[in-house]
């Protein structure tokens, strides 16, 4: 099932996510930083960030980074914060001309569609011939040490499916996947706000959390897909 967006709803879970996962990251380099790096490696100049949120990949880029980077995002909401430029649309109808972008990036946001072929097949319409796609998605048993607390729902672009499902619109991909204790939970706190960042409700959460030895490496699991138009 599709993941429903709570971004105008409840945005502060949306952003607790990001604190939790900054914070708690240890001795590696955020997806947005990596994703950043291999923009700039792409040498690509027109960059659209679809499902841009408040703007995670603009602030990975250099001040100086020579991307003319767009956002697009369905939430008035997170829009609002976002760097700009920015639109508010549907992933599924991108409101930008055929090959307007050398690069699209979709970081942990096709998960929310019914299908995400529409709006893969969208990003391909925009992307100029050559150009790069970047989809990140998240494994089904990611955060394995949590399972007994908490289990991933399954969605519709989870790891285990996203490579096949960007192979039927862009024809041949490559796949990087990530597979380590990547996160440690200092205490229950962390471990309670890790598991609201994760929609568990607020007060099921810190009673999860009760359950669970601190300190708890955590690992993470999940892949970008990248393919070329
Ligand atoms: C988990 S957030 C990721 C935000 C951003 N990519 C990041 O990494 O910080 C998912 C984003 O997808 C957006 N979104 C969900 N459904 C969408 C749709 N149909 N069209 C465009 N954006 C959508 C949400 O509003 C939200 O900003």
């Amino acid at each position: 099932m599709a993941l429903t967006p709570d971004y105008d709803s409840d945005p502060e879970r949306f952003r607790l996510a990001g604190r939790v996962t900054r914070k708690y990251l240890i001795g590696a380099r955020s997806l947005h930083d990596h994703i950043a790096s291999k923009l700039l490696d792409a040498g690509v100049s027109r960059v659209l960030d679809i499902g841009c949120g408040e703007g995670a990949l603009s602030a990975a880029l250099p001040a100086l980074a020579p991307l003319g980077l767009a956002g697009v995002d369905a939430s008035a909401t997170l829009l609002r914060a976002h760097p700009g430029p920015r639109v508010q649309a549907d992933a599924g109808r991108l409101p930008f001309r055929d090959e307007a972008f050398d690069a699209a990036v979709a970081v942990n946001m096709l998960y929310h569609l019914d299908d995400p072929r529409p709006a893969l097949r969208e990003a391909r319409r925009v992307l100029a011939p050559g150009g790069l796609l970047l989809a990140s998605a998240i494994c089904r048993n990611d955060s394995p040490e949590l399972a007994p607390v908490w289990r991933p729902e399954p969605t519709t672009f989870d790891a285990e499916e996203a490579p096949d499902l960007v192979c039927e619109v862009f024809g041949e991909v490559e796949v990087e996947r990530w597979d380590a204790p990547l996160i440690t939970l200092p205490d229950r706190a962390a471990v309670r706000d890790y598991l609201i960042a994760r929609h568990v409700p607020r007060a099921e959460a810190a009673e999860a959390a009760g359950h669970v030895r601190a300190p708890l490496p955590v690992t993470k699991r999940g892949c970008l897909v990248l393919a070329r138009r």
